[in-house]
């Protein structure tokens, strides 16, 4: 019982993840129930990494030391589900089980009540980066029992990636707060995807771009503030030809988007916390429509469009809308935390979670450095929007946003991540929104009052 860490399911991120903490120096244990996944990982050995594996799962605890610290990474659900029973009766009280999934936060809360009702302990932990990240370093996000923690600190912040020294994983809170913060990064990665899409189906409209040209101009884009992983791939995948022969690759893909729920996790929620994240919310109903392919077609030959070539300097504007569209998305995402850390009593650290997003997570960008700045410091307001350090930013890509808006309503472009991003930063920014008028008219048809402006109370009206 030698090991220091074992990793249950050898998929692509398992595996993966498995092999980083190997190179780091600890001793592993890889646990599946097929056969060829922990030969092959067996394979590995060669390289002189201290790696053991096998299907039976009474070797996997036997194999490990105690308190013994086993991270699963297998899909979310049912899989996660049996693994738990599976090692449950296995287990002594201490040992740390840490679910490494897009596990649904409250499916991780359930879990965690029961586990530990048996002295178990049981860590969400949020995991991004993809197959490179699990292996060279991921961003992750754990939360639960912070004395459990302790126990796999420091094998959690070797594997994390490192943003300027500073390892991209740090304790968020108890409970499912790591589940739940993975969650919403989850929705701004949708929201992020929906705005560059957008931008080039923009440009594509009416610039009249080519594939070549659009690698540059993202490449472009990305060495400046709008410098993020997203923008880089964006790049890189215009550039790639079609390994069939047929022009370049992305053309041939199909544009209708598949989900697995997180983002529509994240909307949900919202919707239930009373926060609004229009933009997320815009991001997962466009996977949707996109998935109505035949009835797209179908309306597209009814209701035909001509869009027109225009003079305006699309660039510009476009560029900036994207900065504008990236702040809001990640201003809706870090409002819907705050409110979810005050309802849930996570107790979360918005400049803790900025900085663990800074590297290795899909949404790493540069302006979340500028986002932790913002949110340091005791008196940092739990809105984005309403933070000093960002309000320049805002200002400087506004008028090119509504220039953006404007061109796709004339043109009839499907953009409505950044018409959703403007709409809300317009109702944001009002003081008095017409929605008197709601509440008055609720009272005239119900009798379901309303406050007034100049005194206390709740008054109804024979209208
Ligand atoms: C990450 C990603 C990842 C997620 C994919 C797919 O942080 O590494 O968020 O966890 O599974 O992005 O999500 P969809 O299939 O819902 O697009």
């Amino acid at each position: 019982n030698s090991c220091d860490f074992g990793l249950v399911g050898l998929g692509v991120m398992g595996r993966n993840l498995l092999l980083n903490a190997a190179g780091k120096g600890y001793k592993v244990f890889g646990y599946d129930l097929d056969r060829s996944k922990v030969n092959s990982l067996l394979r590995e050995n060669n390289r002189n990494f201290q790696i053991q594996a096998s299907t039976d799962p009474e070797e996997l605890v036997n194999s490990l030391s105690k308190p013994r610290k086993i991270m699963l990474l297998v899909p979310a659900g049912n899989a996660v589900e049996s693994i738990i029973e599976n090692l449950e009766p296995l287990l002594d009280p201490g040992d740390i089980i840490l679910d490494g999934g897009n596990s649904f936060y409250q499916d991780t809360e359930r879990r965690q009540k029961s586990l530990e009702e048996k002295g178990i302990h049981f860590l969400g932990v949020g995991v991004s980066g993809g197959a490179f990240g699990a292996l060279h370093g991921p961003s992750m996000m754990p939360g639960g029992s912070k004395s459990a923690y302790g126990h796999v600190r420091p094998i959690l912040e070797a594997l994390a990636s490192k943003y300027r020294g500073e390892p991209c994983v740090a304790y968020l809170g108890t409970g499912s707060s790591g589940h739940y913060v993975k969650m919403v990064h989850n929705g701004i990665e949708y929201g992020l995807m929906q705005l560059i899409s957008e931008s080039y189906g923009f440009l594509k409209c009416l610039g009249n771009y080519s594939n070549a040209q659009f690698h540059e101009i993202y490449g472009e884009w990305n060495s400046g503030p709008l410098q993020s992983y997203l923008m880089e791939i964006t790049s890189a995948i215009f550039a790639k030809p079609d390994p069939l022969g047929q022009g370049a690759l992305l053309d041939q893909i199909l544009d209708r988007a598949r989900q697995k729920g997180t983002g529509k996790w994240t909307s949900q929620n919202a919707m239930d916390l009373g926060i609004a994240v229009p933009t997320i919310d815009a991001a997962v109903r466009m996977r949707e429509i996109s998935a109505a392919k035949e009835m797209r077609v179908e309306a597209g030959k009814i209701y035909e469009k001509s869009n027109r070539s225009t003079e305006e300097n699309l660039l510009d504007i476009t560029g900036a809308a994207l900065r504008f569209g990236y702040i809001l998305t990640f201003a809706q995402g870090f409002h819907l935390l705050n409110n979810a850390s005050e309802t849930y009593g996570y107790a979360l650290d918005l400049a803790k979670v900025s900085k663990i997003w800074r590297s290795g997570c899909i949404i790493r960008s540069s302006l979340l450095q500028d986002i932790a700045h913002a949110f340091s410091g005791p008196d940092s307001p739990g809105h984005l929007l309403l933070c000093p350090a960002i309000v320049d930013q805002v200002r400087d890509t506004l008028q090119h946003t509504r220039m953006m808006a404007c061109l796709a309503a004339q043109n009839g472009i499907a953009i409505p991540a950044f018409y959703s991003a403007l709409a809300y930063f317009d109702a944001f920014t009002t003081a008095d929104l017409p929605i008197n008028l709601v509440q008055a008219q609720r009272d005239f048809f119900g009798s379901h009052t309303y406050e007034r402006k100049d005194r206390e109370g709740n008054f109804s009206t024979e209208w």
